[in-house]
């Protein structure tokens, strides 16, 4: 059957509605409708598509979140190719790059374009009659690997260009190029995420941003939060272009194109050199790495004047910042015991200023990149900050290495524990293996009470040595028997942080499944792996019950996971500690299967807003599910309640106007007591 002409025309309105969200929110971050919202909008759109398969299209915004995996990428020859930049490193070269240009262009005005270097990894993105037709990364420069599957899972790529200049008619191409690039934040997600899998972490975002486009799997790729940013028109066919790239910018931003608003035009090479001045610092305070900026003449006939050498365009060029590096010294190396047991080798350094912090401790990774780069005690080293934030060993400076020095010999056993040291035949890491490890101990407690986990407020890890190295605590379940008494006593632990620790332990009893689940540190299984299974298992006894087989029914549990979940709840010890938490109380079901349904929240709508004190959005967003309400993210005349905690905002005055009731978090509570 095919669908009427009503369905299609709400397709296309929801399509439309949606690319104008995500344009708001990725491209221009000035969002108009909260998540709850957006995600109504995409079920919707998710159910037509899947009722109407006819109606399928490939620039539709629910293609975004991947599609089957591929086997391997098709190369693609450029049709321009993609040549790179002379780099300069100081203001003279700047200089001779302009001089240059005046003497190749006499009695020419020279306008330049000085625009960041974002450090990520170059790419070709194709749009055929304003739809997205492909992605090519930069490969040797003339021929690249086709990520187009990968690309279109980048949120502010558009999928489909905006028609505001009326240029772009049905058989107009254009081919522009850009950066894709990881931003920081996601950066320390992806490697939290991988270090929580027992995965290698990602030397920096540039690695992070290639690998992740590497991935033959594109629903991994959709949640590792790339970005593009795009910086030059390379083809186009059927479209009249300006002919300043100043002006072709704008053209492109007002495409959708996410164009960087850091850009400056600059009139003359003082303007030039300002720009480059003003980034040098102000680059720190961008959320992305940025290792240069590149200057490049505005004007498209003057840049074909000056024309190409056989590597590089003449008319523009790299200037590259400082590297944040430094030289110093390995005084030794640690071995660190992580919760799952590995063991990762950690240079403690005579403390050196980079990047504006004193750096004394950087970790090397593992055993095999210390034996590739031969690190050793004693040697010195050039350090950078990676992405501008892990301290990490470049390399060695041989000519200063001591006579004496010997290679760091592989770990024969744990340093804390004494227990064996074992490097299972497909890992990086070597583990200790045995049990009952304080140093993994200390570990587990840390990760089982941090922010996405058990969130437990004021359990830090000085505090955990403490409690451990007194014998107070082995494992988390002995959380849950601390008396107030036997804190206030230890040191630096007065009355009132002693009574706040134990409330902070009591409400942690309440979480949700998936954050106990993900707390427990069970190998590979991470935040998503985590919450995958707590929606699709009733209990924690359901998921200890499970098979490999059975654990595998669940979409993205594959048998690495599956396996590693029997291994541990088969487990004497775990049977011993998850007795011990249910005994004391800790919440085992899964939200799904707990409904208590209350009166005053059934079928009511409520937006959330503010800061409240005693929960997190979350929290307060997930109770309200399980007492029967929804929760929403915009606030509208259907709303029945708003909760406004601390510096509520925007919606707080939408409330008022639009006569909608408003609870503090106090009457929230009562609302719920059935007040
Ligand atoms: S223009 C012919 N502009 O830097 C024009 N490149 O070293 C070539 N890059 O391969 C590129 N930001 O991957 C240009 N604003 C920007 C850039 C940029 C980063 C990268 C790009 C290029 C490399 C050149």
């Amino acid at each position: 059957m095919s669908a009427d002409s009503a369905t299609k025309k709400r397709v296309e309105e929801l399509r439309d509605l949606i690319r104008h969200h995500d344009r708001k929110y990725y491209v221009e971050a000035a969002p108009e409708i909260g998540d709850r919202e957006y995600d109504s909008l995409m079920s919707e759109l998710k159910r037509l598509e899947t009722e109407n398969p006819e109606l399928a299209a490939s620039d539709s915004p629910t293609q975004r979140v991947g599609g089957e995996p591929l086997v391997e990428f098709q190369t693609v020859a450029h049709r321009v190719p993609m040549l790179s930049l002379d780099n300069t490193y100081s203001r003279e070269d700047l200089l001779e790059f302009h001089n240059r240009l005046g003497r190749l262009l006499p009695d020419e005005k020279l306008e330049y374009v000085a625009e960041l270097k974002v450090d990520g990894v170059g790419i070709s993105v194709w749009y055929e009659g304003g739809v997205f037709a492909r992605a090519v990364t930069r490969g040797d420069g003339s021929k690249g690997d086709d990520v187009t599957a990968n690309a279109r899972t980048i949120r502010n790529l558009p999928l489909r260009l905006e028609d505001r200049s009326g240029r772009i008619s049905s058989d107009a191409v254009m081919e522009v190029r850009g950066e894709i690039y990881m931003p920081f934040e996601s950066f320390r997600k992806a490697n939290e995420e991988r270090e929580d899998e027992g995965e290698p972490i990602f030397a920096n975002p540039r690695n992070a941003t290639s690998g992740s486009l590497k991935l033959l799997d594109s629903k991994i790729c959709a949640r590792r939060g790339l970005k593009l940013v795009v910086y030059e028109n390379a083809h186009s066919e059927n479209i009249e272009l300006p002919d300043e790239h100043w002006e072709i910018l704008r053209l492109l931003s007002a495409s959708g194109l996410p164009v960087s608003p850091h850009n400056r035009l600059c009139r003359n090479f003082d303007e030039v050199v300002s720009a480059v001045e003003e980034w040098d610092a102000g680059r720190r305070r961008l959320d992305f790495g940025v290792d240069g900026m590149v200057l490049k003449l505005n004007s498209r006939s003057l840049r074909d004047a000056a024309g190409f050498t056989s590597k590089a365009p003449r008319w523009a060029i790299a200037y590259k910042y400082e590297p944040e590096q430094a030289e110093t010294r390995i005084v030794s190396i640690d071995i660190q015991v992580g919760k799952t047991g590995a063991l990762t080798p950690v240079a403690n350094l005579e403390p050196v200023q980079l990047a504006g912090t004193t750096v004394s401790r950087a970790t090397l990774h593992n055993f095999d990149e210390v034996a590739r780069k031969d690190i050793r005690e004693g040697d010195t080293v050039i350090v950078q900050k990676a992405g501008e934030i892990i301290p990490q060993v470049v390399q060695i400076v041989a000519s200063r290495r001591p006579a004496d020095s010997k290679p760091l010999g592989l770990p024969i056993s744990c340093p804390v524990c004494g227990g064996d040291a074992v490097k299972p035949e497909d890992e990086v890491y070597y583990r200790c293996v045995n049990p009952v490890c304080p140093a993994q101990a200390k570990q587990r407690i840390r990760h089982f009470a941090s922010r996405h986990a058990m969130d437990i407020d004021g359990l830090g890890i000085a505090l955990i040595e403490q409690l451990v190295d007194a014998g107070l605590v082995r494992d988390y379940a002995d959380l849950y028997s601390l008396k107030k008494d036997e804190l206030a006593a230890l040191e630096r632990m007065g009355e009132k942080s002693a009574a706040n620790l134990v409330n902070g332990i009591e409400a942690s009893k309440t979480r949700e499944l998936r954050r106990l689940l993900f707390g427990l540190g069970i190998l590979h299984v991470g935040e998503r792996a985590a919450r995958l299974l707590a929606e699709n298992f009733d209990s924690m006894d359901a998921i200890a019950a499970a098979d490999a087989e059975r654990l595998m029914t669940v979409h993205e549990i594959g048998p690495k996971i599956a396996e590693s979940v029997v291994r541990f709840f088969a487990n004497e010890r775990t049977k011993d500690v998850l007795a011990r938490m249910k005994a004391a109380g800790v919440n085992m079901q899964s939200e799904k299967t707990q409904t208590e349904a209350n009166p005053n929240f059934t079928g009511k709508t409520f937006v959330v807003t503010g800061t409240m004190k005693n929960y997190s959005r979350t929290d307060i967003e997930n109770l309200i599910k399980t007492l029967g309400g929804r929760a929403s993210g915009s606030v509208s005349k259907k709303t029945d309640y708003v909760v406004a905690g601390e510096e509520a905002g925007s919606k707080l005055s939408k409330a008022r106007q639009l006569g909608v009731r408003v609870l503090s978090e106090e009457e929230f509570e009562k609302l719920r007591e059935g007040g």
